[in-house]
């Protein structure tokens, strides 16, 4: 779209899924001096983003609530965990880091808070007079608006699908609509669509001038959410460019779950495998977990170097799978320095041992240097078109590593 904005994937950190509704500015404060403290921000991760739940919700059961969503001019009032939203910008820029927040194109969030509809242009300035760099537009309500409900009752529309008769138009342009308002803003704010894939948002996502947009649904921390997820990105591959992103959704390590705080239900190996899937991905990478809590085997996890090198590729390819032993997976993604990320992703429920050979499936021919990134460690050199490379990757586990070929 020629924003030029936001070329490699957004890294930083999300309140949904370890605060939810309990979400507060005093919270995300301590997001963000977490994200400093931990040592995090010196990996690259930066954004500090606010979900849902900062405005006033239709329940009227926050204190402050006096019936009103918006000012008399059509500004939007957030509710009273959030007293002062350029504060709260100025704090985490403060920080060095920079701040997003969420929103609807519906008149109501998926949590049933004040959404943008009718006052986009109001909404686009308060962002930008905030100093928002960051926004999550969230499809939630709006299908109700297509079907010419009356607005209380938009909300109770769990409909995710566009329910315009097939009119692929009437799903684009609230995006469009907001794109363009953000645009216009006198800063930069990079924009995520959040609706589930429809209508191939990734064929027109760039058009409303978002940088990334969701493919599929919520992401849980269980091993069939991440599975499911993962196993249906590749349909959405050939568009991811430097600047346009496929979003498979957060990163769901560390303690989820707000109302209750748990470790993710991912067992070690799998959480090993949904980061590499990420980064091969070139996913947006937003850690959604309480940064208060993070264990050392977390942070290693979020601090590997040359796993986010791969995700923050100049290229902007997403790694695609091209080859697959029964539910062993390969995927591989170019790299600008002529090298390629490779990701044995075991699915099955067995470990896979075996010597794999089928490298002219993957594109890859020659003698080459094999380096494991999560051990950032180099193995042996070989010539992929004579030998093989030995792999006991375990169930749910894998195998990350970078080839590069040896002149
Ligand atoms: C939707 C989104 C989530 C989160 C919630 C907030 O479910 O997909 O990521 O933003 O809404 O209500």
């Amino acid at each position: 779209s020629g924003d030029r904005i936001a070329l490699t994937p957004t890294m930083g950190w999300n309140s949904w899924n370890c605060f939810g509704h309990e979400v507060s500015a005093d919270k995300v404060k301590r997001a963000a001096d977490a994200l400093v403290k931990t040592g995090l921000v010196n990996h690259g991760w930066n954004y500090i983003n606010v979900d849902d739940s900062w405005q006033y919700n239709r329940d009227g059961k926050d204190p402050s609530f006096k019936g009103q969503f918006r000012d008399k001019d059509g500004y939007i009032l957030t509710n009273s965990k959030f007293p002062d939203m350029k504060n709260l910008g100025d704090y985490i820029h403060g920080n060095g880091l920079k701040m997003g927040i969420y929103s609807s194109p519906g008149p109501w969030t998926c949590g049933g808070c004040a959404g943008s509809y009718g006052y986009e242009k109001q909404d686009a300035e308060s962002y930008a007079q905030w100093g928002v760099d960051y926004l999550k537009y969230d499809w939630c309500s709006y299908g109700g608006v297509i079907d010419g409900l009356p607005n209380n009752d938009l909300g109770k529309v769990p409909s995710l699908a566009f329910n315009g008769g097939g009119d692929l138009d009437k799903g684009v342009r609230p995006f469009k609509l907001m794109g363009d308002l953000l645009y216009g803003q006198p800063r930069d704010i990079v924009y995520n669509l959040c609706q589930y894939g429809m209508g191939d948002v990734w064929k027109w996502g760039d058009e409303t001038h978002a940088q990334s947009w969701r493919t599929t649904n919520d992401i849980t921390d269980t091993w069939a959410s991440v599975k499911s997820i993962a196993l249906a990105q590749d349909k959405a591959a050939p568009y991811a460019k430097p600047g346009n992103r496929n979003d498979p959704d957060m990163l769901v390590v560390g303690v989820v779950g707000w109302g209750n705080p748990h470790q993710s239900k991912l067992k070690p190996d799998e959480q090993y495998l949904h980061i590499s899937l990420w980064s091969i991905f070139s996913a947006p990478l937003l850690i959604g977990c309480d940064l208060e809590k993070l264990d050392d085997f977390t942070l290693n996890l979020l601090t590997n170097d040359e796993v986010i090198a791969v995700n923050q590729d100049a290229l902007g390819k997403q790694g695609v799978c091209l080859n697959t032993i029964g539910e062993l997976r390969i995927y591989v993604k170019d790299l600008e320095d002529g090298g390629k990320a490779v990701a044995f992703a075991n699915f099955g429920r067995e470990k896979a041992k075996l010597s794999y050979k089928d490298f002219k499936k993957l594109g890859i021919s020659g003698r080459q240097t094999v380096r494991d990134l999560w051990r950032q460690k180099d193995l042996a050199g070989i010539d992929v078109s004579a030998q093989s490379l030995p792999l006991d990757i375990p169930a749910h586990g894998v195998a990350y590593y970078k080839l590069s070929p040896l002149k």
